[in-house]
């Protein structure tokens, strides 16, 4: 009768396993272990053994009935875990999502924006504060008080823009943040130290490398006993401020109206190639005097050079072009 519990407890087992749905495991129970289950059946016919075989059939009876029961309680607590499982899966609502497609998705500002904000950055850690001028700029700012006078051989490299207003060539686009400089020695007295980001414009036809409207940044400092060795040692400490401290300047020399001496600043990038920069020198006297400053008493130095390519070049874009023509998908990649 042993062998007949342990195979009537086995197939109980096997039952059990295949449990899976509450209604199943509701009619299996009582089958496995009520009065007229094979088990209950078994226990009944305890009583007729004889005396000596009782008490180890009758315990064997027990023990195959405890451990369907807790089969079953196992079994019973997966399939009600499963469910409340899939019924949380199907009631689910994801809120998050229903926020996001009511919430205006979020941009990023443009390249050439975030480079104006980390020139600004790293000029302001040098000490230098930030001035803006207006883009529609009189002769006189843009040129002459530059040093360049009417019929000056140099302004025709500027491919200026002319506005129709006013004496014919009074008003212009600024061709360059120069004439900032200008307004900026007008308004305040030295010692200054002032940096200008700013969009300036130039007759040209857009191709990969030119644009008829781009960006500088130009610098200017004015105090005493300013020396050529400031401007480089400022432009130095600039290029490992913004480029990392494997990059380096150097200054070739050049010529600018309003600057004498003059050069040209080019940086060098870790893999040792040059690239070429923007232009820089010390204040020409007749540029300080031009703004009421004593060229004898105040020295100065200043510098300028385009953020367009540096920006392109920096995000591997090869094109200018692709910068400006707000494609939102090539714009979101940066
Ligand atoms: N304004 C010049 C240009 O657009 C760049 C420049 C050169 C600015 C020398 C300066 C300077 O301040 O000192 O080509």
């Amino acid at each position: 009768m042993i062998d007949e519990v342990a195979a009537a407890l086995d197939d109980g087992l096997a039952q059990v396993a295949a449990v899976a749905t509450l209604e199943d495991w509701r009619a299996v129970r009582p089958a496995l272990t009520g009065r007229q289950s094979p088990l209950g059946l078994l226990n009944r016919r305890v009583g007729s053994l004889p005396a000596e075989e009782r008490p180890g059939v009758g315990d064997a009876v027990v023990r195959a009935r405890q451990r369907l029961e807790s089969a079953l309680e196992d079994r019973r607590q997966a399939i009600a875990a499963e469910h409340r499982r899939q019924q949380l899966g199907r009631e689910r609502l994801d809120l998050t999502e229903a926020l996001d497609s009511h919430r205006p998705r979020r941009g990023h500002l443009h390249v050439v924006t975030r480079a104006f904000e980390r020139l600004e950055d790293v000029f302001v850690g040098l000490g230098f504060t930030v001035a803006e001028g207006p883009e529609v700029e009189s002769d006189w700012y843009n040129f002459t008080a530059l040093n360049m006078p009417p019929h000056h051989p140099a302004r025709s490299e500027f491919d200026t823009m002319f506005v129709d207003l006013g004496e014919p060539g009074s008003v212009v686009l600024r061709t360059h943040t120069s004439p900032v400089q200008i307004r900026v020695m007008e308004r305040q007295p030295p010692p200054l130290y002032v940096v200008v980001p700013g969009r300036v414009y130039r007759r040209d036809t857009p191709d990969a490398t030119h644009m008829p409207v781009f960006h500088q940044i130009e610098g200017l400092v004015v105090d005493r006993g300013i020396t050529f060795a400031d401007l480089a040692g400022t432009i130095e400490a600039f290029t490992h401020a913004y480029f990392g401290p494997g990059w380096s300047s150097r200054l070739r020399p050049s010529y600018f109206p309003f600057t004498e001496p003059s050069a040209e600043y080019d940086i060098q990038r870790p893999d040792g190639s040059w690239l070429e920069l923007g232009g820089c020198g010390m204040v020409h006297p007749n540029v300080l005097t031009s703004c009421g400053i004593d060229p004898e008493e105040w020295q100065g130095f200043a510098f300028g050079f385009g953020l367009d390519r540096l920006g392109a070049s920096s995000h591997g874009v090869n094109d200018l072009r692709d910068l400006f023509t707000n494609d939102i998908r090539f714009l979101s990649q940066f």
